[in-house]
């Protein structure tokens, strides 16, 4: 029985894991009506939640703490105040439990939730608020094919959003503009098989200054970013030979960006996969999935007291040893 924690950003998360299925899975997440997140701010909205959060998920599940044999916890990437609330809160239950901690990254969680639904060998487009990037797993790692060049596509939806007076989130807001809108050219910046969105971001707010209307700019701006992704997703299942898509990340919430990954996916006959809304986000339940993942394949060596747990908020998604799998 393994019990994970989110708390690298926006959302206090606790999920819990037996053999490979989800037992609870309970959010609390950091909104503003208007402005993006302060990390300070999240670090307390985390602080506050985390104790019922976890209450809540072990009523979920239907178990008790004693029940609990490990505990794993997203350290790394995020922001420090937000890792640092989580840290404190693991290694507090961790000593009264009496258990060993498994440290996951939360970017390899989007991927390993995302590969839970059967897919065997596949490119990855991970598409969430701080992060951008088409990885491939090679040789131990899962290696980046493509990225940002400067901000996550999330950001660039969020940052859009905040421009024009909508709180955060940002991005399922312009999601609900953009139904109706039309289209409006915008700059299309990908080099290889990375992108760059920070143009896009202030064309976006100059067509806004100019009386375009949200849901026109919404509209275009979904267009010509997914566009983007899906070409240099496209681009790496054609390098590597390999004819599995999965999506993940906050965005991949998205219909519109699962549409296109669909079609692009169903022209050259590759399956495609994307999880349900509650595993896209950020979630507990993706960690403690990991975690276990983790421990089947790496073996126990890997727990952690939880005097020597530490955070890495810069951690990138290619340093990992994949060792699990
Ligand atoms: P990261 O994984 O990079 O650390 P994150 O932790 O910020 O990202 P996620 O929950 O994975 O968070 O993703 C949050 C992002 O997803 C936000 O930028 C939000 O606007 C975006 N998002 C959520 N739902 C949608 C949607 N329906 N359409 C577009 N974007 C969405
Ligand atoms: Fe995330």
């Amino acid at each position: 029985m393994i019990i994970g924690i989110e708390c690298t950003a926006h959302t206090f998360g606790v999920g819990i894991v037996h053999k490979g299925k989800i037992l609870a899975n309970i959010r609390d997440m950091f909104m503003t009506e208007s402005g993006g997140i302060v990390p300070i701010k999240a670090a307390e909205h985390h602080k506050l939640a985390a104790e019922s959060v976890w209450n809540k998920a072990l009523e979920q599940a239907g178990i008790e703490e004693r029940d609990i044999e490990y505990i794993a916890l997203a350290n790394a990437p995020g922001l420090a105040p937000c890792l640092l609330a989580g840290l404190h809160f693991a290694r507090e239950k961790a000593v009264k439990l009496g258990v060993k901690i498994v440290l996951v990254n939360h970017c390899i969680a989007h991927l390993e939730i995302g590969q839970s639904l059967g897919a065997k060998d596949p490119v990855l487009l991970y598409a969430s608020g701080a992060n951008t990037q088409i990885l491939a797993y090679e040789s131990g790692k899962y290696r980046v094919f493509g990225e940002t060049l400067d901000i996550g596509i999330g950001n660039l939806l969020d940052k859009v959003a905040r421009y024009a007076g909508l709180g955060f989130p940002g991005g399922p807001k312009l999601e609900k503009e953009a139904v109706r809108g039309r289209y409006i050219e915008l700059p299309y910046s990908i080099k290889g098989m990375d992108a760059a969105f920070s143009g896009l971001a202030t064309k976006a707010q100059q067509l806004l200054d100019a009386g375009k209307t949200l849901k026109d700019v919404a509209f275009s701006i979904q267009e010509t970013a997914f566009a983007m992704l899906v070409e240099a997703s496209e681009r790496a299942l054609a390098h590597t030979g390999k004819k599995e898509l999965v999506l993940g990340g906050g965005v991949a919430c998205n219909a519109r960006l699962q549409e296109m990954c669909k079609i692009m996916c169903k022209e050259r006959k590759a399956r495609f996969y994307c999880p349900e809304k509650p595993l896209l986000v950020d979630n507990g339940a993706m960690i403690a999935y990991t975690g276990e993942v983790i421990l089947r394949g790496a073996g126990k060596e890997i727990l952690l007291n939880p005097e020597n747990i530490d955070i890495k908020p810069r951690e990138r998604t290619d340093e990992v040893d994949v060792s699990w799998r």
